[in-house]
């Protein structure tokens, strides 16, 4: 898979799931552009890594929670590389809780970034992608968006929310060549984890339930965002693709 010359948007991109993504998508040859918020270092490394793959790199900081910094990050991309191919749209955030504890604030964050930056950047990546005749837009969302887990009430409500708009987007942006998807992830091993609840107790109990017999690694995830971004991809649209060790599979 080859996506020399391409030039690829990668939120949240410093980090976890979103720096395999970033680091894979640099393997393959595109130009990636990495934003971040608060953890200039984390980011300013994965720059470094990606381009000591041979492509160009650049960090762009912003909070998506902010549609205006939003709309000036995509005004930098076109600015500075002329144009976007692919967009990841991986940065969350989450208030881990029961749903009785959780606040209008609480509420408002985790929606805030986790779906309406979704809307709001896949708009403006739209606009650059008409301009080159199309593009790909994969989100990440969790198998928390249709399956109940603890704590996971407010997350869980942002990515069915995300899961929904994955599919207008796919049916309004599908005349100007843009194919919109999402890939739903199990439980995958990242610093997320270590602000969660009895981590230790989850991560041992969704091992022995996992079919698959382990937890995820991020580059499995980053490999199927590949598949979607790619040419032999084209017929897929709309769709929500579970990448979990088939731990959704069981009651
Ligand atoms: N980990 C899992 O088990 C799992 C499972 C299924 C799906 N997912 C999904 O996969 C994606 C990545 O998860 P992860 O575990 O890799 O996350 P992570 O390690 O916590 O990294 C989160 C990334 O998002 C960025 N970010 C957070 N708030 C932001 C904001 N307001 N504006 C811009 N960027 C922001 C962070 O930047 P800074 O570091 O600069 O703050 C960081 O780069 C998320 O969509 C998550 O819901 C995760």
């Amino acid at each position: 898979m080859s996506f020399e010359g391409r030039v690829a948007l990668v939120t949240g991109g410093s980090r976890g799931i979103g720096r395999a993504i970033a680091l894979k998508l640099a393997e393959a040859g595109a130009n990636v552009l990495v934003n971040f918020y608060v953890n200039r270092e984390a980011a300013e490394k994965t720059a470094a890594e990606i381009e000591a793959k041979g492509v160009r790199s650049h960090l762009l900081q912003a909070d998506l929670r902010d549609p205006q910094q939003i709309k000036q990050m995509f005004e930098e991309v076109q600015r500075i590389f002329g144009g976007l191919d692919i967009l990841i749209n991986n940065a969350a955030s989450g208030v881990f809780r029961p749903a009785q504890e959780i606040t209008a604030k609480h509420w408002d964050w985790m929606m805030n970034i986790n779906a309406r930056a979704f809307l709001l950047a896949a708009q403006e990546a739209a606009g650059l992608m008409r301009g080159r005749g199309g593009g790909k837009i994969v989100s990440i969302s969790s198998i928390g968006s249709s399956r109940v887990f603890p704590f996971y009430a407010g997350l869980g409500a942002s990515k069915a929310a995300l899961e929904a708009l994955t599919r207008y987007l796919a049916v309004e942006l599908a005349p100007f060549g843009i194919a919109v998807n999402a890939v739903s992830g199990g439980l995958v091993e990242t610093e997320t984890w270590s602000h969660f609840p009895e981590r230790d107790a989850i991560l041992a109990a969704v091992r022995e339930r996992t079919p698959a017999g382990r937890i995820l690694k991020p580059e499995e995830i980053a490999h199927v965002v590949l598949f979607l971004c790619s040419p032999q991809a084209d017929m897929i649209r709309g769709q929500v693709i579970v990448v979990d060790g088939g731990l959704s599979l069981l009651v």
